[in-house]
């Protein structure tokens, strides 16, 4: 299936500061098969934009539409049950809860659309055997190194199997080796049918991707963008 994901005269003002808008009357198409990196300066927008297509923060006008489907931003319990079957999210840090282990951490999200336990952790297991920790299924996050933390963030976006991946400065705590480390799972991560989307600062990340897009001025521009 070729997926897509549509913007749509997506404009974004916080109430804060109504005068200016973040976001102004963007058009843009995300198909699958594809790696995106934002950039931009710091302020330019990029969080708020992987917070809209993460369906948590709503536009103040405009559209986004998923598969020709227009994503009704009203409904919250709708919005909520889009992103658990559809999006994987990992931030820069703060991803995990505290008071659960890794593979309690992991399998949450697969718990709350398949309410099986046994199948959930059995695949939490599995995706974090896959990322090399497997010794550090009963860690608590306070027990993992940054890129482990961060492996095991990717691990739990995973495990409803998205078909949109978002990403804001994945590796933006992390040194330099470990961020290549994060990077190489994330692009390992590319199917026909996914979406990967990453905002970074880093030049060298960015580049690796298909498309790169900057983010000028409340616009979206495509700076490059490989024809596969
Ligand atoms: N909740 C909010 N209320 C008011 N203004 C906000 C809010 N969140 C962000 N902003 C403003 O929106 C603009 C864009 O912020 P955003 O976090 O999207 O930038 P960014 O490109 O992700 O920056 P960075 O590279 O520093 O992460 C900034 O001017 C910021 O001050
Ligand atoms: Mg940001």
């Amino acid at each position: 299936m070729n997926n897509f994901l549509k913007l749509n005269n997506l404009s974004k003002k916080y109430k804060k500061n109504k005068a200016f808008k973040v976001l102004n009357n963007i058009n843009f198409k995300f198909e699958s098969g594809k790696i995106y990196s934002i950039v931009g300066p710091s302020g330019s927008g990029k969080s708020t934009l992987l917070n809209l297509l993460s369906l948590i923060d709503l536009p103040s006008s405009g559209y986004i539409e998923y598969n020709k489907k227009k994503i009704d931003t009203n409904s919250s319990i709708e919005n909520d049950i889009i992103r658990s079957k559809n999006i994987g999210i990992i931030y820069q840090d703060k991803n995990l809860l505290s008071d659960f282990t890794a593979v309690e951490n992991v399998m949450m999200p697969n718990l709350l659309i398949s309410n099986n336990k046994f199948k959930s952790i059995e695949l939490a297991k599995k995706l974090i055997n896959k990322l090399a920790l497997t010794s550090r299924l009963d860690h608590f996050p306070s027990e993992l190194s940054g890129g482990e933390n961060q492996r095991v963030a990717i691990a739990r976006a995973l495990i409803n199997e998205p078909n949109i991946i978002l990403a804001d400065e994945p590796t933006g705590s992390l040194d330099f080796e470990n961020a290549k480390q994060i990077f190489k799972i994330l692009f390992n991560l590319k199917n026909k049918n996914r979406i990967i989307i990453f905002a970074t600062h880093n030049r060298y990340f960015a580049n690796m991707a298909d498309c790169k897009i900057k983010m000028i001025g409340g616009k979206m521009s495509v700076i490059n963008e490989r024809i596969n």
